[in-house]
């Protein structure tokens, strides 16, 4: 990291103490200026942003200390290196908690401070370096970059950007790979929390007898092998968002805790007799059905309706043909980038393959089966045949039809009893060909066939019904 060339700010009402200090500074390839009041100060940094101040503290007017509180609104980011007299420890003491990067005791050796100097612009510069990689995340992340064009999922995400700024928890409800982490994380990113952490924690993750101390955090001491304290999530996201994925698997156990935790917004860690206030925006997802989850005594409705001020729900993929295309488009163009290729196009059939599937993995399978198709494709031509085998089909009766049955509640016995008389059927009622395909002996066959007097599913118009 370079750190030459910034520019530094010299505080002193000592003028002839501040010219030496820049001329040292301009000697080590700085840039330095020079003011002797903070009033001064003030209006250097209004208008020349520096990178560093150096600031004496005893200074007629407004003093050092008095220069640093009124920083801490208007240029926050503004390291501050102060000066003090030798035997005024009390006062850099001062300095420091209000804020202060570090502090020089006059008279200083010039390698010493040259130091001090060097650490607080490489500070600086990591910080600016969090700040340049925050703003990307938040553009990476932010609910624009989530594709949506099926009006379910695009109310969805208004919701989202609704709630996005405000105190409120949010659940987010949906199948996995749906786009709950992602919507999770622009909730974070389109807040005021953006510069704040996001936290995510897989409540499936975490052995059971770990939540606890991951959650909480604990002190010294608190268990056989607690030999130094820790933080917990909760005070790792202070400022910012905690996602809870995977909320349903919350050991019951611990529910009353994190309900109460929520509440008092205070968090005990483990073994302590104080609480910590938390300032902690919560985010949860679930993919399973939390009501049920009531219901069978699993889930606590009171914590559930903490967590679920605001409820977005995200509808399946199979649910929004509409965003089919826009994905694969943009999952394309992210592969190709990926492998260094240029953006391959999709043959018609393998499309008409991608719209017609029902993506039980939703989004996330979408994403693999475009990558794949991407990584294997010969003359940028993504064709049937890259496509994977449950998705092009193989021979074997096609996911769409089982599952449309699903949905209409057929029982295994109305489908095997309607399965016989179709095997049945295409064989011209040859009961020894249909046994054979079917692979059971001929008296089992008969006896399935006496035993289903009547067809349970109406037979598919165009075929003979029996
Ligand atoms: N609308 C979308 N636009 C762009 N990418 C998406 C979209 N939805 C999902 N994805 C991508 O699909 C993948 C799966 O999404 P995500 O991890 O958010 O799903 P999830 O609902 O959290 O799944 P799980 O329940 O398994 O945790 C991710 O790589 C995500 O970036
Ligand atoms: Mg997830």
């Amino acid at each position: 990291m370079n750190s030459n060339g910034a520019t530094i700010l010299v505080v002193d009402d000592d003028v002839e103490m501040g010219d030496a200090i820049c001329e040292l500074l301009r000697q080590n390839n700085h840039s330095a200026a020079g003011v002797s009041s903070g009033a001064a100060a003030l209006e250097f940094i209004k208008q020349n942003e520096p990178d560093l101040l150096i600031t004496d503290l005893r200074m007629s007017g407004l003093g050092g200390g008095d220069l640093q509180l009124q920083l801490k609104t208007s240029a926050p980011q503004l390291p501050v290196i102060v000066i003090t007299a030798f035997g005024s420890i009390q006062t850099a003491v001062e300095s420091m908690k209000l804020g202060a990067f570090d502090y020089i005791t006059k008279p200083f050796e010039n390698d010493e401070f040259l130091l001090v100097v060097a650490r607080a612009l490489e500070t600086r510069e990591l910080h600016r370096e969090i700040g340049r990689l925050r703003g990307e995340l938040a553009r990476n992340y932010g609910l624009p970059n989530i594709i949506a064009a099926n009006p379910k999922m695009v109310a969805a995400l208004e919701v989202a950007q609704q709630v996005a700024d405000s105190a409120a928890s949010v659940l987010i409800g949906g199948e996995s790979g749906t786009g709950k982490d992602l919507i999770a994380r622009a909730l974070h990113f389109s807040s005021s929390r953006r510069d704040g952490p996001f936290i995510p924690v897989n409540c499936a993750a975490i052995p059971e007898n770990l939540i606890e101390s991951e959650l909480f955090g604990y002190v010294k001491g608190a268990f056989t092998d607690a030999r130094q304290g820790k933080a917990g999530l909760f005070v790792a996201a202070e400022g910012g968002t905690l996602f809870l994925d995977e909320i349903g698997e919350m050991p019951i156990s611990l529910q009353p805790k994190l309900l109460r935790t929520l509440e008092d917004k205070r968090v005990r860690p483990l073994g302590a007799t104080n609480e910590i206030a938390v300032n902690v925006r919560i985010v949860a997802a679930t993919n399973s059905d939390l009501e049920t989850a009531i219901a069978h005594g699993r889930f606590r409705s009171d914590l559930y309706y903490r967590l679920a001020t605001v409820t977005i729900a995200v509808p399946p993929l199979r649910d929004r043909n509409e965003d089919i295309p826009l994905l694969i488009k943009y999952f394309l163009a992210r592969a190709a980038a990926e492998a260094g290729k240029p953006i391959p196009e999709i043959e018609p059939d393998a499309l008409a393959l991608l719209l017609r599937y029902r993506w039980p993995g939703n989004v996330r399978e979408l994403q693999n089966a475009v990558q794949r198709g991407t990584i294997l494709c010969r003359d940028n031509r993504i064709t049937v045949r890259e496509l994977p085998p449950r998705i092009a089909g193989d021979g074997v009766p096609t996911l769409n039809v089982l599952e449309d049955l699903a949905t209409q509640r057929v029982t295994l016995d109305q489908l095997e009893r309607n399965y016989i008389r179709a095997v049945l059927d295409s064989v011209s009622g040859n009961k020894t060909e249909t046994a054979s395909i079917l692979q059971i002996d001929r008296k089992t066959l008969y006896r399935k066939l006496e035993d289903s007097p009547e067809a349970a599913i109406p037979d598919p118009p165009g075929k003979p019904g029996k």
